[in-house]
């Protein structure tokens, strides 16, 4: 995985606050009349800036507040950017944090600094289970995530000149060194996970193919020791009885493939933890064909994968003492000649018998025989993380994922890390009440039916889940940007990592 920033602690930056050559120097400011000494010597050097910009009331100091000096008199910085931290006896919340955090990285991204040095009080949280090390994590994971560009496909001269390379940091706070570094790490990693994923969401589908998700893994297996990977083509799935999966690529060009990665981090014999990734790699709909409009957007359909892909990347490079399996189901959705249509039946793996009612709820279909494939390595946790309905962005919008599971520790486990990791998901019921709802007239379910989309899709899910605690992730409305920011999030690699995390 690519590191895009190089972050490092230092420690002695407070010290030096004066003598510090970078090109931006980015403090932390207090709300109220009494300076924290980080400010206060600043305030001293600079002949009164910070005192001076508080009377004219342009900035205070509350959360999240910035403010700008070009070329500050009596420091040896280039640019001075403040930021504000609110009174120093306010507890902070998560969102006041992620102002911060937001305040900061936009601070840098405007100005032209090639390196930064930033200097923040102690904080006090709001939330009991927030400390330091949650913070510096979170910091790391932010900036790692926010230097992202893609510009692999632009001509040259296109290329954006990504300025920000270096960035140090000095966080007052009671944590070892060491401590504060080992958070640094895991959340810069997470970051490069997220971006990992964000290239591949960003790849067109002409490029973006279930075979290159194939070598993509691999390449990633290559790279460490205790990370392999195995690719099912096409006959080999036939023969597996994959049918299900199968029908889904009939229409196209394109080979369907099953990759399974599996990290072997823990002792021989510990049950693995199973993450499995819908990996549509364009969705036309098939024969129920979408509608034109926003269609490109169907590339982003394989965002499952990526994120099951980037996680293991993240999990080896952490070298966590566990065992986690990973499977994409990767597969294009194309009409055509081939193609699979409305009213068609096929087997899936399990022996369970679908009709295909509607060729665009096509996720489920790999995902079923995916599902039955992760039987065989006996897992602690199944989750699944799919672009699977348009129906969970009218339930949820685009920044909550939608949870459904056949196990409340799973869930209570998946939600905490998703919070933990400013990565949430909110838990939609799966009551028996819904099933009926894939009763089919001729054959053993329906791929589609009723009015709660994305729970008859988990519905449809859980009939292939049933050996195993098993948790669904709908991330159709947060794994990818719509408008000017169109791209993937990078979503859900953080609530995936801090749960594998949590578990080690
Ligand atoms: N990939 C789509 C879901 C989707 C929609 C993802 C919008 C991202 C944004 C999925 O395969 C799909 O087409 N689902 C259908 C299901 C329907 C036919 C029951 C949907 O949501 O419309
Ligand atoms: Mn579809
Ligand atoms: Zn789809």
């Amino acid at each position: 995985m690519k590191k895009r920033l190089s972050l490092a602690l230092q420690q002695d930056l407070k010290k030096n606050l004066l003598k510090v050559k970078s090109d931006s120097l980015i403090i932390g400011v207090n709300e109220g009349n009494a300076l924290n000494p980080i400010s206060s010597k600043i305030d001293q050097a600079t002949n009164g800036v910070i005192k001076k910009l508080a009377k004219r009331k342009e900035f205070e100091g509350k959360v999240g507040q910035q403010a700008y000096v070009a070329a500050p008199e009596g420091l040896s910085a280039e640019r001075l950017y403040l930021i504000g931290f609110g009174k120093s006896k306010d507890l902070l919340s998560n969102e006041d944090i992620d102002k911060i955090l937001n305040s900061t990285i936009s601070s840098l991204k405007s100005s032209k600094s090639n390196n930064a040095s930033i200097c923040f009080p102690s904080l006090k949280y709001s939330n009991k289970s927030q400390n330091d090390s949650w913070l510096l994590q979170k910091m790391a994971t932010f900036f790692e995530n926010r230097v992202y560009t893609y510009d692999a496909k632009l001509n040259k001269k296109n290329k954006s000149v990504n300025r920000l390379k270096k960035v140090n940091l000095f966080l007052e706070s009671s944590l070892s060194a060491t401590n504060q570094r080992k958070a640094l790490k895991t959340g810069q990693v997470i970051g490069q996970g997220m971006n990992a994923a964000k290239d591949l969401a960003n790849l067109p589908g002409n490029i973006c193919t279930p075979s290159y998700l194939a070598s993509t893994s691999r390449a990633a297996a290559k790279k460490y020791a205790k990370l392999s990977c195995k690719v099912f083509g096409e006959r080999e799935m036939k023969k597996m009885g994959m049918d299900c999966l199968l029908s889904v690529g009939n229409g196209s060009a394109q080979e369907s493939k099953l990759i399974s990665m599996s990290y072997l981090g823990g002792k021989k014999g510990d049950q693995p933890y199973a993450i499995v990734g819908k990996g549509i790699t364009f969705d036309t709909g098939g024969i129920s064909l979408k509608p034109g409009a926003a269609m490109d957007e169907m590339k982003f359909d394989m965002c499952g994968a990526a994120s099951v892909i980037a996680t293991m990347q993240v999990v080896s490079e952490l070298k966590l003492p566990i065992n986690v399996v990973g499977v994409v189901a990767s597969a294009e959705n194309m009409p055509g000649s081939k193609a699979t249509k409305p009213g068609d039946v096929v087997k899936t793996m399990s022996g369970l018998t679908v009709e295909i009612l509607n060729t665009d709820a096509e996720g489920r279909l790999v995902l079923a025989d995916a599902l039955t494939y992760v039987k065989r390595f006996k897992p602690k946790t199944v989750v699944d993380i799919a672009t699977l309905t348009g129906a969970v962005i009218i339930a949820l919008g685009y920044s909550t994922s939608g949870l459904m599971n056949n196990n409340d520790k799973l869930a209570k486990d998946l939600l905490n890390a998703g919070q933990k990791a400013s990565d949430k998901a909110w838990q939609l019921p799966l009551w028996d009440v819904y099933q009926k709802d894939l009763d089919s007239n001729f054959a053993d379910i329906a791929n589609i039916g009723g009015r709660a989309g994305t729970i008859t899709a988990a519905c449809f899910l859980s009939r292939f889940a049933e050996d195993f605690p098993w948790a669904h992730l709908d991330v159709a409305g947060t794994a990818s940007y719509k408008g000017a920011a169109k791209g993937g999030s990078g979503r859900p690699v953080p609530l995936l990592s801090q749960y594998l995390i949590d578990k080690a």
